[in-house]
């Protein structure tokens, strides 16, 4: 008999730049539901990929003066760089500029179009380019995009249309007949009550005023609209259309879209509207989960409060990042990132709890018997308990896993993890092992300890890619079909005789203050050397430095880039003189300042104590930028930054050669 089959994707990602630690967050969600149906036998197939096309992405690649294709392909490899670093399994990588994506895309186009599905118009509306989304003036939010709140562009130009709002009804019907169709169900009502009842417009789906996309293959002036294109990504990786479509053949329909929630509309209401036209049938499930925020706000590169994933696994290792990511908040609401809860949770959840009873495990077994447990045993009070809480665990994970919920999942795990480290507490080996004739009892313990951690071991695989292994080896298992997941569900097959191998602790504990004191000083660093602009020498210019092992696409290293006047007009420089200066305590590189400019006087902190005193600083004529965003530096607030030009020899300000008033224009 075949396989079951099972189909997941996450969205495919704009490789606009770094990806932060919550783009990490859908993927690494899908890699454990792949690993969890690989290990019950299913035939997964895990799709992920790029989303290539679009204004957005042209502009950037015109503005460092390389091809659209130039600028994608340096960000793509970073990208599949970090999964490699994640350990996503996928088995599929599409890129949106693949030949065959590109094909298929134009065939779905032309399908479409001759059978009437799309037409030709002329399109007048709101176009935000960063989401690459239209709006009509009543959508706006105070004249902004609602989706994102930036700026959005007029546009009108000769335009074909998707008839949305003939698949209206059929779509309203089949989200109310199949409630699994949107989930979580709040998402469902979302889409019902805000989009499809209110009713769909037909919508425009190309574009003439840039040519970074799919051309429309009967009418070339036109590129398809990326979302079209990116959407079709689910069936092309698949070979729609294609010659050989037998993968299409064995996985469509897909099992589960996973998507945040602010994308779920386009994959609930576009997508099977273009399914349903092209008489195809709908994926089972589209599953919006919630965003993981830092500090109040979405993550974002263009909020400035990006979290390096690379940073972040190098620091505290794989398996605790992937834990924290899906313990910490439960899937389909928002949950906040942030440094102490990550360490907090590694401290007590995997070192105290887990990497503790590992330890005590192995280390008690070592001590009592030498190093494997006796064929001797006597079974005793508390056994039975642990034994039933145990044995219902592994049911109890399926059935949260099977509804994506990671966080209640390891819950469950954690309960027999914390009542296996009460057990010990129970029983009390030590004082069992004062007395040989208890060797029977103390063997039965050890036995039970090795056996729930075997259990424990197998059931964290789809979550973490590297304890497991690590458990096994210090447990003495070598036989792999000894934790198969569905020898999960037996007891008694830990084997008797294996010799256990004390190793390190899997999950040291970390230090808390200390920790975080180093994070803030990281952090401090990066924001000094923002807030003193440094005039780089010529050749660190051409070629900028590139640090080891950086996850940061070339492209976003260098500033060697060329500017327009316009990119410079943004920046508003002014004559400042310095009033009064000071040291900032504990801070030996910092000077505040207030600084008189025009009418108005500026506090600025800056890095430059190690080559001004604050007496030498007072009078002293500058350039400052005034337009910059208030930044904290050792909790004091910097309006602004002093320019400055450096090399390793020393640092000297930026001055004015002959008098000029405060508040003057610089440029
Ligand atoms: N290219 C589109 C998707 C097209 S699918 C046909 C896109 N790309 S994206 O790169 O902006 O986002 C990819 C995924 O990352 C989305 O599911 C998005 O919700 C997710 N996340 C981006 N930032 C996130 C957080 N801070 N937290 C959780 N998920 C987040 O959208």
């Amino acid at each position: 008999m075949s396989k079951k089959t099972y189909y997941i994707s996450t969205p495919i990602y704009y490789p606009s730049g770094k990806l932060h630690i919550g783009h990490s967050y859908t993927t690494v969600a899908a890699d454990a539901v792949s690993r969890y149906k690989r290990l019950k036998g299913y035939d997964v197939m895990f799709l992920t990929g790029t989303d290539e096309h679009g204004q957005k992405i042209q502009r950037k690649a015109e503005e460092k003066g390389i091809t659209p294709k130039q600028y994608v392909d340096e960000i793509v490899s970073g990208i599949k760089d970090l999964w490699k670093l994640m350990r996503i399994t996928n088995d599929r990588f599409i890129r949106t500029t693949d030949d065959e994506h590109v094909e298929a895309v134009q065939k779905i186009f032309k399908k479409l179009y001759d059978q009437g599905d799309i037409y030709k118009s002329e399109y007048e509306g709101w176009y935000c380019t960063p989401c690459e989304s239209f709006w009509t003036k009543t959508q706006l939010v105070e004249g902004k995009c609602p989706d994102c709140g930036r700026e959005v562009e007029l546009t009108k130009e000769e335009s074909y249309f998707f008839r949305l709002s003939k698949y209206q009804d059929r779509l309203i019907k089949h989200i109310e007949e199949n409630p699994e169709f949107i989930q979580p169900v709040s998402r469902q009502n979302e889409m019902l009550n805000n989009f499809l009842r209110p009713g769909l417009e037909d919508i425009a789906v190309s574009r003439t005023t840039f040519n970074w996309g799919v051309p429309v293959s009967f009418d070339d002036k036109h590129v398809v609209y990326v979302w079209i294109d990116a959407l079709s990504n689910y069936i092309t990786a698949l070979g729609y259309s294609a010659q050989d479509d037998t993968l299409f053949q064995k996985y469509w329909p897909a099992d589960v879209h996973l998507v945040g929630k602010e994308i779920v509309r386009f994959h609930t209401i576009i997508w099977p509207a273009m399914l349903m036209a092209l008489d195809l049938p709908l994926p089972k499930q589209v599953y919006g989960h919630g965003w993981l925020l830092l500090e109040g706000g979405k993550m974002s590169k263009s909020k400035g409060n990006v979290v390096d994933p690379q940073i972040l696994v190098d620091k505290y290792g794989l398996d605790a990042i992937r834990y924290f990511l899906l313990r910490e908040v439960p899937f389909g609401s928002d949950g906040i990132f942030s440094n102490e809860a990550l360490i907090n949770r590694i401290n007590s959840d995997l070192a105290n709890d887990l990497g503790n009873l590992v330890s005590r495990t192995v280390a008690m077994i070592d001590k009592y018997f030498g190093g494997s447990i006796p064929a001797e045993k006597v079974a005793g009070d508390f056994d039975s308990e642990l034994i039933k809480l145990v044995g219902e665990t592994p049911a109890k994970v399926e059935e949260l896993l099977d509804k994506l919920q990671f966080s209640t999942a390891l819950t469950e795990i954690w309960k027999a993890v914390s009542r296996t480290n009460k057990y010990i507490d129970e029983t009390m080996p030590w004082v069992l092992a004062k007395d040989e004739a208890n060797n029977p009892r103390l063997a039965q313990v050890m036995y039970n300890l090795a056996e729930t951690l075997r259990i424990i071991s197998i059931l964290i695989q789809p979550f973490m890619p590297e304890t497991p292994e690590k458990i096994w080896n210090q447990l003495g298992i070598t036989d792999k079909s000894l934790v198969e997941w569905e020898k999960s569900k037996e007891w008694g097959v830990y084997p008797v005789g294996a010799g256990i191998n004390k190793g390190d602790v899997i999950f040291p504990r970390i230090d808390l203050k200390k920790e975080l004191e180093e994070i803030e000083k990281m952090s401090e660093k990066a924001a000094e050397a923002n807030n003193t602009a440094e005039v780089p020498k010529a050749k660190e210019v051409q070629k900028p430095a590139k640090t080891e092992k950086t996850a940061e696409p070339p492209v976003d290293e260098t500033n060697a880039n060329l500017i327009t006047i316009d990119d410079f007009a943004k920046v508003d420089l002014r004559v400042a003189k310095v009033l009064e200066a000071e040291k900032v305590e504990k801070a030996d590189k910092l000077l505040k300042m207030k600084l008189q400019v025009g009418d108005e006087v500026r506090q600025v902190v800056s890095g430059i104590a190690k080559y001004y005193t604050p007496e030498e600083m007072v009078g002293k004529t500058l350039i400052l930028v005034a337009n910059l965003k208030p930044a904290k530096l050792r909790g004091i607030e910097s309006q602004g930054m002093i320019l400055a030009a450096s090399d390793e020899n020393g640092l000297s300000l930026v001055t004015i050669d002959k008098d000029m008033p405060s508040g003057a224009h610089v440029g």
